[in-house]
């Protein structure tokens, strides 16, 4: 009897060894259940769908292979293999999410896109601390916003457009210092833009477009911020734009505020978003006149300001969208003159036009600014692809608007241009 080993101790003298040497922590004890609780929580949501028109969870989720070899689930390469990623987009899936989603502790992305999942997101879902995309974009979820989605660690990409979400934004949301894009497009979300969303440090992408948001444009960036696209159109946002619009926004691409109620002036500041690509203001209720250092953006390749009240671009008052055309085709006149209709050698826009209408086709080396090609650069060529771009310009400003070209016309004219340019 003596010698029996006595192999319950050994096995607890090494578990402490271990833990003592942080190979076994309380994360990893914690996190013991593995891949049959993965394997459980995927048979939970199986139950729960109600609808698989191609019976792709039918047939191919079953119990005896193994959850990582199932359609839409990928594991970790990791010692643990546990789930890591779910991708149902885009399978026709009707049902709901079980709370036992939760217990998928390694997931990191879950994507079910364009289904018809509908109820409430389980409050569950707050126990992925590894989560980083979620995806729910195009389905049919109802409710709030969950405040605990902010309580993720460390979520970057938050899809939760076009769905039936409403109430408020939580302010949690401005919490999340991982996040780098928030697309909460297409719900029926109300009441302000909270006034510290634009703070949340490493966002690029901001979608709140075609809500029903209301008051003013948020207008404290207290720091550089990396925010690449700004969309809020189609809501009931209303006031005058921030003066500093672009104070700590240097990276800003696109500014989207279409289909709003913005009243008072263009902000002349606008010009300091350097690097903005394209600025929707159209349907609003803008007024006084564009200001002439928007053609200081060089990277602008759309500008839509139609219906709005400066339409001194109208013609007889009447509202048209092709007041964008005239407005755009000012513009590249400004870009490509290095003048404006308020410079000292014209009487308005009408000389300036005339200035340069009367340059065209040949002359058009004397009204091209000089910083933009200088004198030795200025081959045939190239001149002749300038006078291809004002006589576009002068086209744009067509006095009658039934005469002008549509926008993408213009734009696809530009484009050719810049194709031809970019070959010399
Ligand atoms: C389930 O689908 C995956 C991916 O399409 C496939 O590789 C696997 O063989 C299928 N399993 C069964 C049992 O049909
Ligand atoms: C999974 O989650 C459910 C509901 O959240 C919970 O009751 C259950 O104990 C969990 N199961 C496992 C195996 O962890
Ligand atoms: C979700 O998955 C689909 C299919 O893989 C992909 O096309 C889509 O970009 C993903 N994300 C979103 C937000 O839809
Ligand atoms: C989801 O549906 C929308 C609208 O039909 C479509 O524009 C989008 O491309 C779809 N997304 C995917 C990933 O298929
Ligand atoms: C956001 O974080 C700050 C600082 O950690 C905290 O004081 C505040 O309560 C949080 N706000 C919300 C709405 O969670
Ligand atoms: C638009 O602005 C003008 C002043 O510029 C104001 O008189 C008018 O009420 C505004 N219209 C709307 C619909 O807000
Ligand atoms: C922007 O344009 C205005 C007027 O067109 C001009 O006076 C100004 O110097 C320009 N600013 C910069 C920074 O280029």
């Amino acid at each position: 009897m003596e010698a029996t080993p006595r192999p319950s101790i050994n096995i607890m003298t090494a578990l402490l060894l271990l833990s003592l040497h942080g190979f076994i922590g309380p994360a990893a004890m914690a996190e013991q259940p593995s891949i049959s609780a993965d394997q459980a929580s995927l048979l939970a949501l199986k139950q729960h769908i109600t609808d698989d028109p191609e019976d792709l969870l039918s047939t191919n989720w079953t119990e005896t292979t193994s959850v990582c070899n199932w359609v839409g689930i990928t594991c970790g390469t990791t010692h643990t293999s546990r789930v890591t990623r779910l991708n149902l987009a885009c399978m026709g899936l009707s049902g709901t999410l079980p709370p036992q989603l939760g217990n998928l502790s390694f997931l990191a992305y879950f994507n079910i896109t364009n289904n018809t999942f509908h109820g409430s997101l389980p409050v569950e879902l707050s126990h992925l601390r590894r989560l980083q995309y979620f995806s729910v974009r195009g389905n049919f979820f109802e409710g709030e916003i969950p405040p605990w989605l902010a309580s993720l660690p460390r979520l970057k990409y938050l899809f939760l457009n076009a769905n039936g979400f409403s109430g408020t934004i939580p302010e949690s949301i401005c919490n999340v210092s991982t996040l780098q894009t928030l697309d909460l497009s297409e719900n029926q979300l109300a009441g302000t833009i909270l006034p510290l969303i634009f703070n949340i440090p490493l966002l690029k992408v901001i979608d709140l477009s075609n809500n029903q948001l209301s008051g003013a444009m948020p207008s404290s960036v207290f720091s550089e911020s990396p925010l690449l696209d700004i969309d809020h159109s189609s809501n009931s946002l209303s006031g005058v734009l921030p003066q500093n619009i672009c104070g700590n926004l240097p990276n800003l691409q696109g500014l989207f505020l279409s289909f709003n109620q913005f009243s008072g002036g263009i902000p002349s500041s606008l010009s300091e978003c350097r690097q903005l690509q394209v600025l929707a203001l159209s349907v609003n209720n803008f007024s006084g006149t564009i200001p002439r250092e928007l053609g200081n953006l060089t990277l602008l390749n759309g500008l839509y300001l139609g219906v709005n009240n400066l339409i001194e671009y109208g013609s007889g008052g009447v509202v048209s969208t092709r007041g964008d055309v005239y407005s755009y085709g000012i513009l590249l006149m400004e870009t490509f003159t290095g003048k404006g209709p308020t410079d000292e050698m014209f009487s308005g826009e009408e000389s300036l036009k005339r200035w340069v209408k009367n340059s065209l086709p040949d002359a058009v080396g004397d009204v091209l600014d000089a910083k933009l090609l200088s004198r030795e650069e200025l081959t045939a060529a190239k001149l002749e692809c300038v006078s291809t771009i004002l006589e576009l310009a002068a086209h744009c400003c067509t006095e009658l608007p039934g005469e002008r070209k549509g926008m993408n016309d213009v734009l696809a004219k530009l484009e050719k241009i810049r194709t031809v340019l970019g070959q010399m």
